[in-house]
């Protein structure tokens, strides 16, 4: 398993050429490709549903699709995704009624899952699915759009949910997303973090490469 990983939020990718822009930011030197799906309902925003995933997939992109569902309900999506090539799907359990349910629907559709936690939301509900997820997702800003700010006590809660899934002894992926950034990558990977999801720190630079190239020189270190 690769120590770091760096996914890219096609949130903040060219809409207009999404196939051109994806490979590119992929010939940057991204590990995995993060697609936000967002239902003006769950979240005030709006955007790609699963036929843009297989709209991808019949591109060319090979790499690793991680979707992250910002909608609810969310099991019929998680079917049409698992169908449309996504390899990881997260949801938020806030988002379903049945969250043991919803997880298991995405491993019997030969996905890993992983389980999404809201700024504000304990992680207490970890409690009894962390022996199911291969993926926790930490929110570090409050979804729904891209390019807002860190929210600075998540730091702390990186940290706590990097000392349950050591105590759990389960092979579970830490991503962070919201406000990752070059001049904050290194302390979010100290706190406990191994998955960087980026959307305007990365697409914002006219030069991807020199982002995801400083990026990984900050978690050399
Ligand atoms: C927010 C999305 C994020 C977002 C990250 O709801 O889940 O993936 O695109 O964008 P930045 O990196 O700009 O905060
Ligand atoms: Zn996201």
């Amino acid at each position: 398993m690769k120590k770091f990983l760096i996914a890219p939020s096609i949130l903040s990718a060219d809409f207009a050429r999404l196939g051109e822009d994806t490979q590119k930011v992929l010939d940057a030197g991204a590990d995995v490709v993060h697609f936000d799906v967002m239902d003006n309902h769950y979240v005030p925003n709006l955007t790609m549903g699963p036929m843009f995933c297989k709209g991808l997939r019949d591109y060319g992109i090979t790499a690793p699709i991680d979707v992250h569902l910002m909608v609810s309900p969310v099991d019929e999506l998680v079917t049409a995704f698992a169908k449309a090539g996504a390899n990881n799907i997260s949801i938020h359990p806030d988002a379903t009624t049945h969250l043991d349910r919803s997880i298991q629907l995405i491993k019997d559709q030969g996905c890993t899952a992983g389980i999404v936690l809201n700024p504000a939301v304990s992680l207490d509900c970890l409690d009894y699915i962390i022996d199911k997820v291969d993926l926790i997702l930490i929110m570090s800003v409050n979804p729904g759009f891209g390019g807002q700010a860190f929210i600075p006590y998540i730091l702390k809660k990186i940290a706590q949910t990097r000392k349950m899934i050591n105590d759990s002894g389960r092979q579970i992926r830490l991503e962070v997303d919201g406000g990752v950034k070059i001049d904050n990558i290194a302390e979010i990977a100290k706190a406990g973090a191994d998955m960087f999801v980026a959307g305007s720190a990365i697409f914002g630079h006219p030069d991807y490469k020199t982002v995801i190239d400083a990026m990984r020189q900050q978690l050399a270190t």
